[in-house]
């Protein structure tokens, strides 16, 4: 399975993003993993849809929204309209509105021609999400609890992905994409890989290298 190394720009430096997008692009990166933040969901604000547009025409590479957003129903059209390529919303955001709200949140994304996936927290346990799993192109199970980069990967989150592999496979969907974001470093990166993970998000292990170009090669295996 091709694995997959989406730098996260939260660890960028917000005042050169344009160059940095050109250059993860010419690193190596598969995408750009852009964290959006409302300041509820999750504590900070980082920034929204007028960022993905801005990026956009600087790289051909994919753009993962990844939204750490309250009602995410109501911004997926200001996303896609941006020229996201992905984008993934949180369980527990939808929850709390209704049970229904992931499933609909995920089919109006697809109604944009714009892949979708769910995000579960490292309390949430995966099979929460499964009902879903046949409308997600991706699922991201997060390895930190949201809100801040440079935080310490919990490893419980691997017991996780090996179910996901799983139950992907089990209904015939063996490629799906399966996305783990937070706390991956050069130094585990193999295990995350070997549990059936392919999409590794890294915010501090790229931008906190010396090289990024190496740190992604490192990451990939
Ligand atoms: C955390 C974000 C992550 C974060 C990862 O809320 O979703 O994408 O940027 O950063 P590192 O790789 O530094 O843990
Ligand atoms: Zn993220």
């Amino acid at each position: 399975m091709q694995i997959k190394i989406a730098p996260s720009i939260l660890s960028a430096d917000f005042s050169v993003m344009g160059e940095t997008i050109k250059k993860l692009e010419k690193c190596g990166a598969d995408l750009i993993h852009c964290d959006v933040m409302d300041g509820s969901f999750v504590e900070p604000i980082t920034f929204g849809g007028q960022m993905i547009k801005n990026i956009r025409p600087l790289t051909k590479l994919p753009l993962d929204a990844h939204l750490m957003i309250e009602h995410p129903k109501t911004q997926i059209k200001f996303f896609a309209d941006a020229g996201a390529d992905i984008i993934t919303v949180h369980y527990k955001a939808c929850k709390k509105i209704s049970d229904t709200y992931l499933e609909e949140t995920l089919r109006l994304i697809k109604s944009y021609g714009v892949k979708c996936g769910a995000v579960v927290n490292p309390d949430v346990p995966v099979e929460n999400i499964f009902p879903v799993f046949p409308l997600c192109d991706m699922v991201l199970l997060m390895s930190v609890y949201p809100g801040y980069g440079g935080q310490k990967f919990i490893p419980d989150v691997l017991e996780k992905v090996r179910k996901a592999r799983a139950y992907a496979i089990e209904i015939g969907r063996p490629d799906m994409d399966i996305e783990i974001d937070g706390g991956v470093t050069e130094e585990n990166a193999q295990i995350i890989r070997e549990a059936g993970a392919n999409v590794l998000v890294a915010g501090s292990a790229v931008f906190k290298s010396p090289d990024m170009a190496v740190a992604i090669e490192k990451i990939r295996g």
